[in-house]
């Protein structure tokens, strides 16, 4: 598995699922680690836990659409680690689902402004850093939902549709910066958010969120750094 270089990797939504994985993930790595999620009690038990192994760890309980929540915590861990290297936009939800005719909005607002506005939240928060440094790797989370329509997925699948949209055009604008702008479709993994998606599913049936690590671990990596503007399925990786 390609190891990445000793870099400040921010990952949001961190607190389970995917987003505790990959911090596990990073961690094992050699990173430092910014990490955010709402809920305090397990994202403060997580950092403990990589502290304990040695891991350097800034956190925050903050929400991805407050804005300066999250340049708050940016701030603070610029000064204690240098520039965030690497972000990646894992915090999401996966709200009402059903049809876009039954759609209530002030749902299908919540959706987008954490899915998708998020996202723009923590990359306005990290991109001057990377700038300055002429480098950076953004990794958003995608969903199978999010380049082919799936009815009956209601604000989450445009949301993330929106999301490889802005993943498209980052790629483009921070070309000359050496800024990179991916997308990952992690596929179906053993977590929280599929258990409400899916509760009739047999979770033994599914992949650990740890198993589909390495493309991030990749994305995140100098062997990667032409790499831009670009979709990745997990789970076919390499
Ligand atoms: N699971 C799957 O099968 C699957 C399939 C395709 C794509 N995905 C994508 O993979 C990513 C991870 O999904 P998952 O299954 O690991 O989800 P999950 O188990 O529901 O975890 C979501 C994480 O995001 C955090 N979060 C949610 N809203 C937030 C907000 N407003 N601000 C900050 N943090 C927030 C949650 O913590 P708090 O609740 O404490 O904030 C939690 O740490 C998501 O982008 C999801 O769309 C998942």
């Amino acid at each position: 598995m390609p190891r990445a270089r000793r870099s400040t990797v921010m990952i949001t939504g961190a607190s389970r699922g995917l987003g505790r994985a990959l911090a596990e993930a990073f961690a094992g790595a050699g990173s430092r680690l910014v990490l955010c999620a709402r809920g305090r009690k397990a994202l403060e038990a997580l950092a403990r836990e990589l502290e304990a192994e040695g891991a350097e760890v800034e956190w925050a309980a903050l929400d991805v659409t407050d804005e300066a929540a999250v340049r708050e915590l940016v701030t603070r861990s610029e000064a204690r680690f240098g520039v965030v290297d690497v972000l990646v936009n894992n915090a999401s939800i996966l709200g009402h689902r059903g049809t876009l005719a039954d759609q209530p909005v002030d749902e299908w607002r919540s959706v987008l402004d954490v899915n998708l506005t998020g996202a723009l939240v923590a990359i306005r928060a990290v991109l001057p850093g990377m700038r300055a440094t002429g480098g950076g790797s953004i990794i958003n989370v995608s969903s199978g939902v999010g380049d082919r329509p799936r009815p009956g997925w209601g604000a989450y699948a445009v949301s993330k549709a929106a999301l490889e949209a802005l993943t498209w055009n980052l790629a483009v604008e921070e070309r000359e910066t050496g800024v990179r702008a991916n997308a990952v479709d992690p596929g179906a993994m053993r977590t929280d958010m599929r258990r409400s998606a899916y509760p009739a599913e047999d979770p033994d049936s599914l992949p650990d969120p740890a198993e589909i690590t390495p493309v991030f671990l990749w994305l995140a990596s100098e062997e990667s750094a032409s790499v831009s503007g670009e979709r990745f399925r997990a789970p076919e990786w390499p």
